[in-house]
């Protein structure tokens, strides 16, 4: 899981100072439950245990199945917003259900486009990121401009009739909320972020204002392993001591959690072993001593720390069941000087290698050994809640006709 690493403090406007954690009331709950788990060695429970089926994570047609049910409906995240801050700034992210372009109007929105030349299907732009008026095609010169409108066709006179309205940029549903760029993977379908997200979570991610936060860092990892492997590592507070006895297993509760179901999505609160200092403070305030899971379905994590936020997100690969994507972004307040972007950078590259270095490994040798023939069924413990509340969500998902 990702409550790893890092207890460093880098900025000097923290986090916490912004935009605090908890309201007075939930900070005394959540403290007093955490304590009490962390006497009694409990944590939160399901109600029984749970059965998942191996063939979920490998088996294409399941693939297919998450393609039409989860992700031509749900809002992903694409981007942070400070990734394209400018009128013609542009990025393009790869999603398994279309190759995407990003492009900021001269109006301050963002509209995604299926990154894709109308003409014979060549990918218009490679470039990862940039900034450009008019977007060309390598194949044969099309052009389009930032609103997608089909700008001119060489030798028009010879290529015959073309009604260019009709040949524009296929527009992706795509919104601007909470400092991040959500966008469908399906042309035409309605995009409405704050109600995907549901009452509760759109609150606790409004109150978080990371619009006003930079993305620092970015990295992607190619990945051998199902996205749901990936989601299940980053939820498990089980594991912690286990698979990261020298990194994160000294500073974090293992088997410890508070997992608060809200809507269809899920926060964990993990704490750190600092939080027995105030034991005896019941309303000092919780957010230097936990890190804070929010797990929004279908594949993005967005952690809060005391300073920063991290997004994880785990892009299912578009043909193979057995690989996805990681992308991991590093959220921080306005940097100041370059001694607080250094900071950064080595608090990021202790987080990317924990990963790299032991979770990785290991989920991709299960992956193989999920291929296996005629295995039985996965059990999660009432222990695992946070895996058994994502499976219960994704169940209802793919149950959605
Ligand atoms: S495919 Fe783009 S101009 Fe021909
Ligand atoms: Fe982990």
């Amino acid at each position: 899981m990702a409550a790893h690493a890092h207890d460093s403090t880098a900025a000097s406007t923290t986090v916490a100072e912004m935009t605090p954690l908890f309201d007075a009331d939930t900070n005394a709950r959540i403290a007093a439950r955490l304590f009490e788990h962390i006497d009694n060695a409990s944590c939160d429970l399901a109600p029984g245990p749970m059965l998942v089926d191996p063939a979920i994570y490998t088996d294409p047609d399941v693939a297919c199945r998450e393609q039409e049910r989860i992700f031509d409906r749900a809002p992903v995240l694409a981007a942070h917003a400070s990734e394209l801050p400018n009128p013609d700034d542009f990025i393009t992210v790869d999603l398994p259900g279309n190759r995407v372009l990003l492009v900021r109007q001269g109006d301050g929105a963002v509209r995604a486009f299926v990154n894709s030349c109308r003409h014979r299907g060549a990918c218009l732009v490679d470039e990862q990121s940039g900034h450009r008026r008019v977007f060309s095609c390598g194949y044969h010169g099309w052009s389009y401009n930032c609103d997608g409108a089909l700008r001119s066709v060489p030798y028009a006179q010879s290529f015959g009739p073309l009604d260019r309205s009709d040949y524009g940029l296929i527009e992706l549903p795509c919104e601007q909320r909470y400092g991040f760029v959500w966008v469908i993977q399906r042309p035409g379908v309605p995009i409405d972020v704050s109600a995907w997200m549901g009452r509760e979570m759109d609150e606790v991610l409004a109150g978080y204002h990371m619009e006003h936060f930079e993305m620092v860092r970015m990295s992607s990892f190619d990945e051998h392993m199902n996205w749901k492997v990936a989601e299940d590592a980053f939820v498990d507070g089980y594991h912690l001591k286990f698979v990261h006895p020298n990194s994160a297993g000294p500073y974090f509760y293992t088997n410890i959690q508070v997992v608060q179901e809200l809507g269809r999505h899920m926060r964990a609160i993990t704490p750190r072993k600092v939080i027995d200092q105030i034991r005896f403070s019941p309303h000092a305030p919780l957010d230097p001593f936990v890190t804070v899971g929010n797990f929004l379905m279908p594949n993005t994590t967005i952690l809060r720390h005391s300073d920063h936020y991290e997004t994880l997100t785990f892009v299912p690969h578009p043909t193979d069941p057995n690989r996805c994507r990681m992308d991991i972004r590093l959220i921080v307040p306005p940097i100041t000087s370059d001694e607080e972007g250094a900071l950064w950078d080595k608090n990021y590259d202790i987080l990317v290698k924990t990963v790299i270095m032991e979770d990785l490994p290991l989920n991709t040798a299960l992956q193989e050994t999920l291929r296996g023939r005629g295995l039985k069924p996965l059990i999660l413990g009432r222990n695992e809640m946070g895996n058994q509340v994502f499976h219960r969500f994704y169940d209802d998902l793919m149950a959605t006709p």
